[in-house]
């Protein structure tokens, strides 16, 4: 199928021009002035309208079985709501029970994804250690396309990682060219605080946020980054919720560490009064970690993206509906950790983002797809419309206005963390592999059509960093 994107302008992250998009075989084959439609191509008007590279969403975790039940959002539905909101690809993550062979959780996951409409990937959580889990970083590394490894420093008594777990895995992965990434919450004093606050009779939801304090989440971040610096490996944040983790990331930028730190939607724009809602279900529906934040903290989020501090956006699109939230009725510690967003990302970045002037259009292509793809190397083939890239765009109206909610979206939730927000901006078409999988509304996917996306682990940052790691070896003294 060939497609012609005619008459829009197109915005990448270092510039915009008015241009003709042409995409063919898979692939974007031509950009210019007054391209002529291949004979038999659909031709989409993008009068008015900006042409972006497709929204690379680098956090998601579908059909995730996690604290007792398996989220609700699967890899088939949760690309599909994904599309409509211009999000071509999804990271996801591979996450192997405590003593799981990682070769067997990755092909498990590998079988779960199968399904999905749009292209795909997996980072791997590495929630053990021991020779074979060494082993299997190193086949993930050069058969499998992985490049980055994923650590939750929270959920004692589950997936979390120990110090000892950090150390090991941050210096395989700067032997093998891939890049530690961390969930940064400090798990010992969550668990501690829980038990405290459950004791003293604080059952509800509001006691999530109570028991994950920021504090928690910038001392982990803190000691992640500073592990990682001794190591000499580069080192990826994820879902940044407070000023105090955008504070250990900033110093060790401006130290010259190569660190990124990624910021949730619903972290900029939810705050934390929800969990004190009188509707259990309400409260119940927005528990995820680290919490939702107050606005001291929201605005300190902006301008770390403004500023560059943070490089990416995401959602932990990890899905559970009521019945499932309710397991955690009367005690908050057994509510299950996750809330939607994949559908909405970009809509509600480019509202509270580029409409607000808190980010050009080159910025939000910045964090809504180039820097992601350029963090977990796979630019220019993906963040980027550019002739030879994959042929993955969205179409944005920036004019279309609408009202977020579950009654119209496609995820496969009974809760939208966004329920009653309107917004002006949102996609008009979405073209993945080049071809047309949303237009004006409607969905138009095929079960399995999404690719497994190969990652190569990096060279050019390891080369520099595996040079200085070598330089800084102590020179024995000769006597
Ligand atoms: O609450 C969350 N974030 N659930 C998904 C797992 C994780 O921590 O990313
Ligand atoms: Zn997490
Ligand atoms: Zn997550």
């Amino acid at each position: 199928m060939s497609v012609l994107i005619k008459g829009g302008t197109v915005v990448n992250a270092e510039q915009s021009l008015r241009a003709d998009v042409i995409c063919d075989g898979g692939l974007i084959t031509a950009v210019g002035t007054d391209l002529d439609a291949p004979s038999g191509a659909t031709v989409i008007d993008a009068g008015g309208q900006y042409v972006m590279p497709g929204g690379i969403d680098p956090h998601t975790h579908m059909q995730l079985p996690f604290m007792g039940t398996v989220a609700s959002e699967d890899f088939e539905s949760g690309t599909s709501a994904g599309l409509a909101g211009g999000t071509t690809m999804i990271i996801d993550f591979v996450i192997p029970g405590p003593q799981q062979n990682l070769m067997e959780a990755y092909k498990q996951w590998r079988e779960w994804a199968e399904k999905s409409v749009s292209d795909y990937s997996f980072h791997v959580a590495i929630t053990w250690w021991d020779d074979s889990v060494h082993d299997d970083m190193g086949t993930l590394v050069r058969d499998h396309g992985v490049n980055s490894f994923k650590h939750f420093m929270a959920y004692k008594g589950a997936i979390m990682a120990d110090d000892e777990i950090l150390v090991n895995s941050f210096a395989r992965s700067l032997e093998l060219g891939a890049i530690p990434t961390v969930h940064a919450e400090n798990g010992e004093l969550v668990f501690r605080l829980q038990k405290e606050l459950f004791e003293k009779g604080i059952t509800g939801p509001e006691g999530h946020p109570l028991s994950r304090p920021p504090e928690c989440e910038g001392e982990a971040a803190n000691r992640a980054i500073r592990i990682a610096e001794v190591l000499k490996v580069p080192v990826y944040i994820v879902h940044n919720s407070c000023r105090q983790s955008l504070e250990a990331i900033t110093r060790a930028r401006n130290e010259g560490q190569r660190v990124f730190g990624e910021v949730l939607a619903g972290h900029l724009l939810v705050d934390d009064s929800i969990y004190r809602h009188k509707d259990f279900d309400v409260a119940a529906a927005h528990v995820m970690s680290p919490p939702f934040r107050s606005s001291e903290h929201q605005d300190a989020l902006w301008k770390g993206l403004q500023s560059g501090n943070l490089q990416t956006t995401a959602t932990d699109h990890c899905c559970f509906c009521a019945d499932q939230k309710a397991a955690g009725k009367d005690d908050f510690r057994l509510i299950p950790n996750g809330t939607g967003g994949v559908e909405n990302r970009m809509e509600v970045l480019w509202h509270h983002g580029v409409n607000t002037g808190k980010l050009t259009m080159n910025e939000f292509v910045k964090v809504t797809s180039t820097n992601a793809a350029q963090i977990f190397n796979i630019y220019p083939r993906k963040g980027s419309v550019a002739v030879g890239a994959d042929a993955d765009i969205v179409v944005w109206d920036p004019e279309a206005t609408k009202t977020i909610s579950t009654k119209t979206d496609h995820q496969k939730v009974d809760y939208n963390i966004f329920e009653g927000m309107e917004i002006t901006g949102c996609p008009s078409h979405t073209i993945s592999q080049g071809n047309v999988v949303y237009a004006n509304g409607k969905l138009d996917v095929e079960r399995g059509a999404g690719r497994y996306i190969d990652r190569p682990p990096f060279a050019p940052f390891y080369d520099a960093l595996q040079k200085q790691a070598q330089l800084a070896e102590p020179v024995a003294v000769k006597r």
